[in-house]
């Protein structure tokens, strides 16, 4: 088939668009690059050997989304592009609103327009806030608890209405965990603009020696070392997840929600410790206070997607190590040369 990846220059998009080509996919990427580099691209095709088509093209420019569906026939599309940074969505929810919302408005009402309404929607376990049990399950009530968080929340609600209201949609929520690691080439991975709000990319670059130390935000949760656990998902396997999703839908119609994840906890000690072994020396860090909005656990019951989807993920937090510091070792400015 030929896909249609949004956000594909990315650090998840690059990763889906390689695992779509290796399954015999054409793909069109729409990206605006305002996050990511066009060399993701070009060492995609490197390694699968298949150039994806590319638009330098902004979702909320209805006009121009409306020319790439004009110029090829897509069958399904996988919407990756969006803003995700909790932090800056809380400074700056207007930004957000605007961009995820009337992005994917754009994108959904062209879809529509050209009769493609098979769609694969990158949704965040942030949407399931801070008041459910662990381990996360789909039918729970969902409420995000930042604008970030919010947007992914209100597409799932935009993609759920339209999917009740039209039968002929095909439709895929997946509500991912902490994505880390890379394609274990350590030709692509993730490459943050900036200094890194996550985990694994502000380790790695501590390790490659472009930040000093790392800053461990709270040790006095109540976990078994103090440090908060989160359900970590290599992003090969994450990128398996989505061509599965793909698949699945592409048989059925209507709206399917699925949890990808581990369906275990690590604590951010223990992570710590994992990259260490895959660097061969300790890395500096400080266990300081605690960062605002951060839940002391939570991870995934990845049951559904296993049932549904026989998919579920193969690395373990060391190979995600490996992987994210072969990466990073090799590409110590990340794309730019
Ligand atoms: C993990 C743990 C931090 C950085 C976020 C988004 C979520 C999703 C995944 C998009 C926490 C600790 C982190 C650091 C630290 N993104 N940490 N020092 O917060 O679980 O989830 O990314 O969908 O929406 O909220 O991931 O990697 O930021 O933090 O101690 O320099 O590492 O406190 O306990 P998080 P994270």
């Amino acid at each position: 088939m030929k896909i249609l990846v949004t956000g594909g220059t990315g650090y998840i998009g690059s990763h889906t668009v390689l695992s779509l080509q290796e399954a015999g996919h054409d793909v069109v990427v729409i990206d605006n690059l305002v996050n990511s580099s066009e060399e993701s691209l070009r060492r995609v095709a490197e390694l699968s050997g298949k150039t994806a088509e590319f638009h330098n093209v902004d979702l909320v420019d209805e006009a121009a989304v409306e020319r790439v569906f004009a110029a090829s026939p897509i069958d399904a599309v996988i919407h990756f592009a969006g803003l995700k940074a909790v932090g800056e969505s809380v400074r700056e929810p207007l930004k957000y609103y605007h961009n995820n919302l009337v992005g994917t408005l754009n994108l959904i009402r062209v879809m529509d327009r050209h009769d493609v309404r098979s769609i694969v929607f990158s949704s965040s376990a942030t949407v399931y806030g801070e008041h459910n049990p662990i381990p996360y399950v789909e039918k729970m009530e969902i409420g995000a608890n930042n604008p970030y968080g919010r947007t992914k929340e209100q597409i799932e609600d935009i993609l759920s209405d339209l999917g009740a209201a039209d039968s002929r949609w095909h439709i895929a929520l997946l509500r991912y965990f902490n994505p880390v690691g890379a394609h274990p080439s350590g030709r692509i991975g993730e490459d943050p603009q900036g200094i890194p709000n996550n985990l694994v990319p502000f380790i790695a670059q501590v390790a490659v020696g472009r930040r000093e130390k790392l800053m461990v935000f709270g040790g006095d949760y109540d976990t078994p070392d103090g440090t908060c656990l989160r359900d970590y998902i290599h992003v090969v396997d994450l990128a398996e997840g989505h061509v599965a999703a793909l698949n699945y839908v592409a048989e059925r119609t209507g709206v399917f929600r699925w949890n990808l994840g581990s369906g275990k906890g690590s604590s951010v000690l223990e992570v710590l410790r994992s990259f260490e072994k895959a660097v061969g020396q300790p890395i500096p860090y400080e266990i300081t206070g605690r960062r605002a909005g951060d839940l002391p656990a939570f991870w995934a019951d990845a049951t559904s997607a296993l049932a549904d989807l026989s998919w579920s993920t193969t690395k373990t937090v060391d190979q995600m190590c490996e992987d994210h510091w072969r990466w990073q070792k090799n590409n110590p400015q990340g794309y730019t040369a």
